[in-house]
């Protein structure tokens, strides 16, 4: 049996135009699958199809080679968790409560319930805050757990909405653009944290990355797709991807224009 996710033959049509043409791609337990190419290569439209905000015009999706229809609301009971793009964190909560609200789908009683002052499990509750210090000490940010997010510095805040997609201990997370934003420094230690997910003890997730930077694709990731025009250009290792003359063409060369312009 195929295990993790795989794309067969995906096809999103925007009226006209193609945005994702035959594409296909695997991400296996245990890997860190990078999705690179161009501005307008479809790179957000295969994250929204993984999500299920779209529903493909053509080809299938499997989850350990069973029929996958992914719908938003219902990724994490599947194992799937997301970031958003910005951090999309609740501003009224604390960096705790906001990692607490990821992981409420493993509470019998569930965590929104209670903080809206509704009947809840008392021992539900301190497990999931419990939980929840360990996942913000394990990304270095336990410090933070009282602060409002509001008050972080943004490298912070990205860190505590990769705190809260963890909580719901999934074993594929779907990264969008993690990197946007961020700085040198900043971008190489999130790139330790991503490349550490899939090889650690407890809780090891497989990682999808969808990123326009390739300094952070080539450093942690196993495979690399690249898309162009939504087709699939090339895959391989980084080191497969970086000497493909369809790939210096294609994504290379735009960035060299975009640099030139
Ligand atoms: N909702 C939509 N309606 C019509 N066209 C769309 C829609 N979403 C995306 N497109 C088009 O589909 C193509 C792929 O877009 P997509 O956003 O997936 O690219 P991308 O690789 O994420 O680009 P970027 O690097 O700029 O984020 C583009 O030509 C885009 O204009
Ligand atoms: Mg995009």
């Amino acid at each position: 049996m195929e295990q993790g996710l795989a794309l067969h033959h995906i096809g999103v049509r925007f009226g006209g135009l193609t945005a994702l043409d035959d594409v296909s791609l695997r991400v296996p337990p245990g890997r860190v699958v990078g999705v690179i190419g161009p501005n307008g290569a479809g790179k957000t439209t295969l994250f929204n199809v993984i999500c299920g905000f779209i529903t493909p015009d053509s080809g299938s999706l499997t989850l350990d080679g069973r029929p996958l229809r992914p719908r938003p609301h219902r990724l994490t009971r599947l194992g799937i968790a997301r970031t958003l793009q910005g951090t999309g964190l609740f501003a009224g909560l604390t960096v705790l409560e906001n990692v607490m609200a990821g992981a409420t789908h493993t509470a019998r009683a569930g965590f929104l319930p209670a903080l809206l002052g509704l009947p809840r499990s008392d021992r539900d509750e301190e497990r999931l805050r419990r939980e929840a210090l360990d996942v913000l000490d394990g990304l270095g940010i336990a410090g933070h757990a009282d602060a409002a997010p509001g008050t972080l510095p943004f490298a912070v805040r990205q860190r505590v909405a990769l705190a809260r997609a963890l909580a719901a201990r999934p074993r594929l997370l779907l990264l969008d653009e993690p990197a946007g934003g961020l700085g040198a420094e900043d971008i190489a230690e999130l790139a330790e944290l991503i490349r550490r997910l899939p090889r650690r003890e407890t809780d090891p997730c497989a990682v999808l990355l969808v990123e326009h930077h390739m300094d952070l694709v080539m450093a942690v990731c196993d495979e690399i797709v690249v898309l162009d025009f939504g087709r699939v250009i090339a895959a391989g290792t980084p080191d497969d991807v970086r000497d493909d003359p369809a790939v210096t063409d294609a994504y290379l060369g735009a960035e060299v224009d975009e640099a030139a312009a």
